[in-house]
């Protein structure tokens, strides 16, 4: 059997459309939805990650400006900067990236975000609106993706058994949550499980998220099985070096390995040639947000 290839890229699109409608219809009403990147030293995945949100909310006329603190930044120096763009008007959501240097205590951080400007629930106001179903909570980007999927390709999880190994607060713990509001039946593996093929094997949806190449193997899945891979990794051969392409780069992939395609029945994933993953649907979520935020924060419906 070979899967169904469910694309992220192209639920994705349809999130991106729906967010310049919003987006214009607000500005007609004088609202420009801005976003504020808030980042700490100069990591060079970190700096093409905001470049491409930058890009992507260009195209849905979203506004992103960008806070850059030096990599040895005092804790009153964030905590004071967090707190003016907290005051600051014509700025909807503020996304911190992560993680954080050492001095500066995350802890503290999460609870000054304004959890009405906290588009991928840092705060743990929005993480407590998950779990009673409040709408006007943010959640994490992430999981939300994983829900953004199945209603894209009709997946009705009511009544399905899913599996999703990760335990983490922006990916397992809140899609467990969305899940079993959705009434399917969740189980949540992590490193220290027994045996995590006892679970997937059974599940009508596996859900990976670990970083770690091949971890999820055609053994341990069933013929009906819908596979989400979340993770974004680099391949390793047995040996755990890295596998590098023909020009000499790492090659990224999910935690699925390629032949998971042959038993599952649906699949999506970074690994070459399993359409992608879900990284773009969490950028388009991000702009989704900032828009739900500029109209929350305005009064506009
Ligand atoms: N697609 C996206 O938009 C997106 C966004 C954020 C993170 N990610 C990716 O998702 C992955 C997880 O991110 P995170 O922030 O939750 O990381 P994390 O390190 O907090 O979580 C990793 C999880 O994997 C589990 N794990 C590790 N080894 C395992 C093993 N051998 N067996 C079973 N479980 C194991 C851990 O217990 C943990 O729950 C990463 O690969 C990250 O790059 C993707």
């Amino acid at each position: 059997m070979s899967a169904v290839i469910m694309s992220g890229k192209e639920v994705s699109e349809a999130i991106l459309a729906q967010n310049l409608e919003d987006a214009k219809e607000l500005k007609a009403k004088g609202i420009i939805p801005k976003l504020a990147i808030m980042r700490v030293g100069d990591d060079p995945g970190s700096i093409s990650y905001e470049k491409s949100i930058i890009k992507r909310m260009a195209n849905t006329e979203i506004e992103v400006e960008s806070v850059c603190f030096p990599l040895e930044v005092t804790q009153k120096e964030f905590v004071s900067k967090l707190k003016s763009v907290n005051e600051d008007k014509s700025i909807h959501s503020i996304l911190i990236f992560k993680p954080l240097p050492a001095q500066l205590d995350e802890e503290e951080i999460k609870y000054i975000i304004n959890p009405a400007k906290d588009p991928d629930a840092l705060n743990p106001t929005n993480l407590g609106k998950l779990m009673i179903q409040d709408e006007t909570g943010f959640f994490p980007c992430t999981a939300e993706g994983v829900m953004e999927l199945f209603k894209y390709y009709k997946i009705d999880v009511k009544g399905k058994d899913v599996t999703i190994i990760n335990n983490s607060n922006v990916l397992g713990k809140p899609l467990a949550i969305m899940l079993t509001n959705e009434f399917a039946t969740v189980s949540i593996c992590h490193v220290f499980t027994k045996s995590v093929k006892d679970y997937t094997l059974k599940s009508d949806i596996v859900v990976t998220a670990c970083g770690i190449y091949s971890l999820l193997t055609p053994d341990m899945l069933n013929d009906n099985a819908i596979v989400v891979d979340v993770a974004m990794a680099q391949k390793k051969n047995a040996s755990g070096e890295f596998v590098l392409d023909e020009n000499g780069k790492k090659i990224r992939t999910g935690d699925a390995r390629e032949d998971c395609a042959e038993k599952a029945k649906m699949i999506t994933s970074a690994t070459p040639g399993l359409g992608g993953g879900t990284g773009p649907i969490t950028t388009a979520l991000l702009g989704s947000h900032v828009i739900k935020a500029a109209k929350l924060l305005s009064g506009v419906k």
